[in-house]
């Protein structure tokens, strides 16, 4: 066993903390929670890494990468994707037991090969991605329940388990090539949640319905859905007027969003597509009925949009503007 493999069975390996941003903050107060000394919290902007060692008693706080102390065992690089490398390249003109050192990296697109520079050093390199959406204002209990993708070679992976574990967070290995994909689910799972849910927003507001209350009235909703989620499959979840064929419900979405908000027609037609793929999947939507759906999504996106507000001559207050039809 390596020195830094042993150093992670033994006992809490010491840790330096690059980059006091977001995933940064949650994982050094984790990490102090959960015992681990965090030895030193170096950042591009020095006030950021003394307020983040002053909050888990870091000794040291710095912008300098040469600060890593000797006796980290594990540096924990928690920079933005696009300065990995460097800091990797940067930090090999640190003066440091790279060979009993695992350096980690939080992204969940990069490979653990994005510290490849230090790999030549001797470290172990790990790619140690928190799957969680990860706010400013984060706490110790902020990724409570998270999955760790890891990422990485044997070793490296075995330290990323331990260090999982001793986080008290599960943790999944995965395969540098399924790394992408790992990462698109996450991504759409968070990213498109909150577009759709931005979409939703845009026509309560044009209801005059604000952003506090379309939230407490949606909220029950979004929490149904997710229930149900957790207990049964998207297939067995589904629920609306896509599954049930309902083409007089669908064909009036349709008008009003291309009556009041024509800029969200494509991706709506989209996700109807899709939706229409898990109805006929679900055994719920026959082929006839799909083809009537899809065929409207298919006009819905190809009937040209009303012209924009600038270039249509200016309507008499009140009076509705006729959607052009949807036929079926
Ligand atoms: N936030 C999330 O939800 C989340 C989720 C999963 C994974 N991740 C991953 O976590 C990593 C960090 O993301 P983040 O959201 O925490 O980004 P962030 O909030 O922008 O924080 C990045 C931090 O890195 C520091 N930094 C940048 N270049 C540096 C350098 N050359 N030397 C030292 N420090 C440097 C920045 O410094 P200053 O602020 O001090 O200027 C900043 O504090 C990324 O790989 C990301 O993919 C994030």
């Amino acid at each position: 066993m390596t020195a830094y493999a042993s150093a992670f069975k033994e006992a809490r390996p010491g840790v330096a903390l690059i980059g006091a941003g977001a995933m940064g903050h949650a994982l050094a107060l984790r990490l102090a929670d959960r015992g681990y000394p965090v030895l030193a919290v170096i950042s591009r902007t020095r006030s950021k890494a003394e307020a983040l060692a002053q909050a888990v008693g870091a000794p040291v706080a710095s912008d300098r990468l040469m600060d890593v102390p000797p006796n980290a065992r594990l540096v924990l690089a928690c920079v933005g994707d696009g300065a990995i490398p460097d800091v990797a390249e940067a930090l090999t003109g640190v003066r440091h037991p790279w060979k009993d050192t695992v350096v980690a990296h939080c992204s969940g697109a990069l490979p653990a090969a994005a510290l490849d520079p230090l790999v030549q050093e001797g470290a172990a390199a790990l790619s140690f991605h928190p799957l969680q959406t990860v706010a400013a204002e984060s706490s110790a209990q902020t990724l409570d329940g998270t999955y760790v993708g890891l990422e990485g070679d044997a070793q490296a992976v075995a330290a990323g388990i331990e260090l999982a574990v001793g986080l008290g967070l599960r943790y999944l290995v995965l395969s540098a090539e399924a790394k992408p994909r790992y990462h698109l689910a996450a991504t759409m799972t968070s990213n498109f949640l909150v577009t759709l849910m931005a979409m939703v927003q845009e026509i309560l507001v044009s209801l005059d319905i604000d952003r506090a209350d379309g939230f407490a009235m949606l909220e029950p909703l979004l929490r149904g859905t997710l229930d149900n989620l957790a207990h049964a499959s998207p297939e067995d979840a589904l629920t609306g007027p896509v599954v049930r064929g309902d083409l007089s419900t669908l064909r009036q979405h349709g008008l009003a969003l291309r009556q009041h908000l024509p800029q969200l027609v494509p991706a709506y037609a989209a996700l109807s597509v899709e939706t229409v793929r898990l109805a006929v999947r679900s055994g719920r939507l026959d082929p006839d009925q799909a083809e009537a759906v899809l065929g409207l999504m298919q006009k819905l996106v190809t009937t040209p949009l009303p012209r924009s507000k600038s270039e249509r001559p200016s309507p008499d207050p009140g009076t509705p503007r006729p959607a052009q039809p949807l036929g079926t």
